[in-house]
């Protein structure tokens, strides 16, 4: 069966600490996953209606309505997935929408399952389309219809599925066709975290990993993460590291400072990736307003990555705004930089970004002189 970890592979090529994205370093997340609704923090609007959901199924014996999870990487929902199973006291089953590649193999999995259990699809908006159709009935009716035999003497024969939920889980909601879409009792979107919530995810995983954080290093670190509890708890480990080595063992400011100037992340959360993008547009296009491919073009970045990993935070801290004529750098993004609209010049704290943008630039330069 699909294994968690087997998404590694494909991220081990992104290094980026401040990724959203699983990595390589965050292996042992497993273990360290909150188990129940208690322990899970934030998202609190979800796990009220949950709370009253899983008590209900409880009560009535019933499993509970399938339930889709949407939102950036490294929010939760697989933890949350997991939380649910556990709260109903069920088995979970794991697997991914890539993973199912044929019919008989869902239908496998299926068949498989116990009354009540829950399974999880994760990326479920990569399910093939023949894949997809099979879980139509067994999430309205649960029921499988399998074909037997071929040609005229081909025909369809129903078995009954056991009750049961399905969790899936998604980055791309926008993408899920609306078939699946609809049979999703429960759709929720999963918010990113405030500074507080961040915190008590730190707090707790500080004690797990038997690292002292004190107060400041507890409200440093959760502005740097952009709201989201996968970074946030790859820093701590880093800052454990320099804690250890540095200090005395204990995160506070001065490890901070010393470990995030170290990773070149700012005070808004900002990595040298992000400078360079919102500096592109600075310099090259004035403040924009500047497209997705001209800007990744630029930029040296995929354009998806843009949009999917860099944007998303931007925007919701007001440096970058989306207009219908492309991306626009707003006042408050020149300000960070240390720039003024429409001037030129730079401040020493964004020079290394510059010299990299050069680096990227000097060939479409040279091109546009001949
Ligand atoms: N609300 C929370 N409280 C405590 N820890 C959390 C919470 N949400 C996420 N985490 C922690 O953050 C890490 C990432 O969470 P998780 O793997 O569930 O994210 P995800 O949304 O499934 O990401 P992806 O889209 O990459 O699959 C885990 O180590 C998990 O323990
Ligand atoms: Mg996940």
């Amino acid at each position: 069966m699909y294994n968690i970890f087997s998404q590694m592979d494909e991220d081990q090529e992104e290094e980026r600490i401040l990724s959203r994205k699983h990595l390589m370093e965050d292996k042992d997340e497993v273990s360290m996953r909150p188990r129940t609704l208690a322990e899970y923090a934030g998202q609190s609007r979800i796990k009220d209606n949950l709370r009253v959901y899983i008590k209900a199924a409880l009560e009535r014996g019933e499993a509970l309505d399938h339930v889709l999870l949407y939102g950036p990487p490294g929010l939760g929902k697989t933890t949350l997935a997991g939380i649910i199973a556990n709260e109903l006291g069920v088995q979970m089953r794991v697997t991914s929408g890539p993973a199912i590649e044929r019919q008989g193999e869902l239908a496998a999995i299926l068949t498989n399952l116990e009354e009540h259990d829950v399974l999880f699809i994760d990326e479920v908006h990569r399910l093939n389309h023949a894949v997809e159709e099979i879980l139509y009935p067994a999430m309205e009716d649960f029921a499988l219809d399998i074909m037997i035999g071929k040609g005229p003497a081909a025909r369809s024969i129903r078995l009954d599925l056991p009750p049961f939920t399905l969790i899936g889980a998604t980055t791309r909601a926008g993408l899920l066709t609306s078939p699946l879409r609809d049979r999703f009792g429960m759709i929720h979107r999963l918010e990113l975290y405030s500074e507080e919530e961040i915190a008590e995810i730190l707090k707790r995983n500080a004690a797990l990993l038997s690292i002292g954080i004190d107060r400041d290093g507890l409200e440093i670190l959760s502005g740097r993460c952009r709201g989201t509890p996968r970074i946030a708890i790859r820093l701590l480990r880093r800052m454990r590291d320099f804690a250890q080595v540095k200090g005395c063992g204990v995160i506070d400011r001065d490890i901070c400072s010393v470990g995030l100037a170290a990773l070149e992340i700012d005070e808004k959360g900002l990595d040298n990736t992000d400078r360079r993008v919102m500096l592109a547009m600075a310099e090259i296009y004035h403040g924009g307003p500047v497209g997705l491919d001209t800007l990744a073009a630029t930029t040296g970045e995929d354009p998806g990555t843009i949009e999917d990993v860099y944007e998303p935070y931007l925007l919701q801290i007001g440096f970058l705004a989306k207009t219908p004529r492309g991306r626009v750098l707003t006042d408050q993004g020149f300000a960070h930089l240390g720039l003024v609209p429409g001037s030129r010049t730079g401040t020493k704290a964004v020079l290394d970004a510059q010299m990299a943008l050069r680096d990227l630039t000097e060939i479409s330069d040279e091109d546009s002189d001949i």
